[in-house]
C-alpha cells in the first residue's frame, strides 16, 4: 500500500448509484490494486455502521471475492448528516482519517448547495472533490458550479465523473488511432464519410424514473458520455498522454463541435417508447412508468448529428444516438469511409470500408472489400474481427483509480463540462419549443424506422 491513506466520503450514499456502480467499481479496483482507503457513507437517512458495512460486503461480493471487502470494513462508517449544513459537513470531515475525497452522489441542485456550504469551512489540505453527472443543468449553471468549486480546491483536485472514460474500449481509441501507421493517415474528411456513435440499451428505467424523466436520453447519454467519445475519435494526437495535454485536445475538439449545419430541427430526432416486450420483460409505456410526468415529453431515444469544424473534419457528420428499451444492445462507434471507384473490369460494387468498435463487448471489426473466393474478379465484403478482452477492472474502478491516485487524466475538466452543455443547448431549446416531433417506438423494437445518419457534405 504505497499511496497515502484516503478517506472516500460518499454523500448521498443511500442512493442507487452507490450500490450499483460505485462500490462494485471500488471492489474491482481494490482487488487488483490495494489502496489504504476508508469508506464513509453519508445520507439523510438513519443507518447503522453495521448496515453500511453489510452494503459494502454485498456490493463487493457481486464482482469480487467476498474476502476483499473484509480489510476495508473495520473503519467503514455511516454518518447521518445533511451535507448542505456546515456543522454536519464538519462532522463528516472530522470522521475522515485520511485525505478526504468528497464524492457527490447527489442531484445537481444539492451538489451546488453542499459546495456553497463547503466554502464556509476549512477543507483539509489535499481534499479532492468527485462529482457525478449531470454536472449542472445547462451551460450557465455548469459555469457557476465550476466557479464555486474553483474557490474550494484547485482544478487538479476536481474529478467530474464520466465512467465512459474508464471503459477499456474507449481508451483503446487512443492506441488504435495513434499507434497504427495505416489508420491515422486516413482519419480525416478526405476519406471518412461519416461517424456514428451509438449506445442503444435494452434496459428500461430500472427504477430511476425520478432522475431520468428530468434528464432524458440527450442529457443522460449524449451530452456527457457520447460527446467524450466523439472527442477521442476526432481529436489531434496529444503531445503527451497526461491530464493537461489529453484534456486540452478533448476541449479543443469540443470547442469546434456544433449542431450539424447549425439547424437543431433537421439535425435531431427524439422518441419515447410505448408498451412492448424487451426479451422476456414486458415494459409499460414510458409515460406510465413510475416517477414519469408524461407532460414533460421526455425522450428515451435521442439522435443528434454534429459537425466538427476543423480542417480535419469539416463536412463529416458525427451522429450520436442512444436509447432505452431497444430490442438489442448496439454500443458501437462506426467510422464509414467514402466509397471507392473500382477499376474497369472488376465486377461487383464494393461497400464502403468501415471500422466498428464495440464499446461494451470489446469487439473491433474491419469491414473491407476483397476479391471473391468463387470469382476472383468479383468483389466480396469481408469482415476481419477481433475481440479485445475488456480487462477485469470495471469502468468505475478505472475512474476511481485516478481519484485515489490524485490523477485527473480520466476525469472531465471544467471547461469540457461547459462545452458539452453549449453543444447540446440548441437541441434542448428546439425540443422544449416542440419544434422537433416526439416520435414513438414500441419497447423492444429498434426505434422508429428511417432514422438514418447523414453522409458527408
Ligand atoms: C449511465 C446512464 O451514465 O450510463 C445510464 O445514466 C446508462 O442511463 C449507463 O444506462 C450506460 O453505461 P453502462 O456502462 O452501464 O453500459
Amino acid at each position: 500500500m504505497a499511496t497515502p491513506r484516503v478517506s472516500v466520503l460518499i454523500l448521498g450514499a443511500g442512493g442507487d448509484l452507490t450500490k450499483r456502480l460505485l462500490l462494485p467499481g471500488l471492489a474491482s479496483l481494490l482487488a487488483k490494486h490495494p489502496y489504504d482507503v476508508q469508506v464513509i457513507g453519508s445520507g439523510i437517512d438513519e443507518r447503522s455502521d453495521a448496515d453500511w458495512q453489510q452494503l459494502i460486503r454485498d456490493s463487493f461480493a457481486k464482482v469480487e471475492d467476498p474476502s476483499i471487502a473484509e480489510q476495508y470494513l473495520r473503519d467503514a462508517r455511516f454518518l447521518t448528516a445533511d451535507a448542505t449544513q456546515e456543522a454536519d459537513l464538519q462532522k463528516l470531515l472530522d470522521a475522515c482519517d485520511g485525505t478526504p475525497v468528497i464524492y457527490f452522489a447527489l442531484p445537481p441542485a444539492v451538489t451546488a448547495k453542499v459546495c456553497a456550504a463547503l466554502r464556509r469551512i476549512d477543507l483539509p489540505e489535499g481534499t479532492r472533490l468527485a462529482l457525478e453527472k449531470p454536472f449542472g443543468v445547462d451551460e450557465a449553471s455548469a459555469r457557476k458550479l465550476n466557479r464555486l468549486i474553483g474557490r474550494l480546491v484547485p482544478e487538479e483536485q476536481v474529478f467530474r465523473i464520466d465512467h465512459f472514460l474508464g471503459m477499456s474500449m474507449v481508451l483503446n481509441i487512443l492506441g488504435l488511432r495513434f499507434a497504427n501507421q495505416f489508420l491515422e493517415p486516413v482519419w480525416h474528411s478526405g476519406t471518412v464519410d461519416k461517424v456514428e456513435i451509438i449506445y442503444d440499451e435494452t434496459l428500461g428505467l430500472e427504477g430511476r424514473g425520478g432522475y431520468y424523466d428530468k434528464a432524458g436520453a440527450l442529457v443522460d447519454m449524449l451530452q456527457s458520455h457520447l460527446l467524450e467519445v466523439l472527442a477521442l475519435i476526432a481529436m489531434e494526437e496529444p503531445p503527451r498522454l497526461d491530464e493537461t495535454e489529453l484534456r486540452s485536445n478533448i476541449a479543443q475538439v469540443l470547442r469546434s463541435t456544433r449542431v450539424w449545419q447549425g439547424d437543431p430541427v433537421t439535425a435531431s430526432k427524439r422518441a419515447r417508447y410505448s408498451a412492448g416486450r424487451v426479451g422476456d420483460r414486458q415494459l409499460p409505456s414510458y409515460a406510465d412508468e413510475p416517477g414519469v410526468d408524461a407532460a414533460r415529453k421526455t425522450e428515451t431515444l435521442a439522435q443528434v448529428t454534429f459537425g466538427v469544424d476543423t480542417a480535419r473534419w469539416r463536412g463529416v457528420p458525427f451522429t450520436l444516438r442512444s436509447g432505452k428499451a431497444i430490442g438489442k444492445y448496439v454500443t458501437e462507434v462506426r467510422v464509414t469511409m467514402k466509397p471507392v471507384e473500382t477499376m474497369p473490369g472488376m465486377a461487383g460494387a464494393p461497400e464502403p470500408d468501415r471500422i466498428v468498435l464495440d464499446l461494451k463487448t470489446g469487439e473491433v471489426e474491419f469491414r473491407l472489400s476483397m476479391n471473391g473466393s468463387d470469382d476472383p474478379f468479383e468483389l466480396e465484403q469481408t469482415v476481419l474481427r477481433v475481440k479485445k478482452d475488456p480487462g477485469e477492472m470495471l469502468p468505475y474502478g478505472q475512474v476511481l483509480r485516478g481519484i485515489l491516485d490524485g490523477d485527473p487524466l480520466l476525469s472531465v475538466r471544467g471547461d469540457i463540462a461547459e462545452q458539452s452543455w453549449r453543444i447540446v443547448e440548441p437541441v434542448l431549446k428546439a425540443w422544449r419549443e416542440d419544434r422537433v416531433p416526439l416520435e414513438e417506438y414500441p419497447a423492444g423494437s429498434q426505434g422508429p424506422e428511417g432514422w438514418t445518419a447523414p453522409t458527408s457534405a
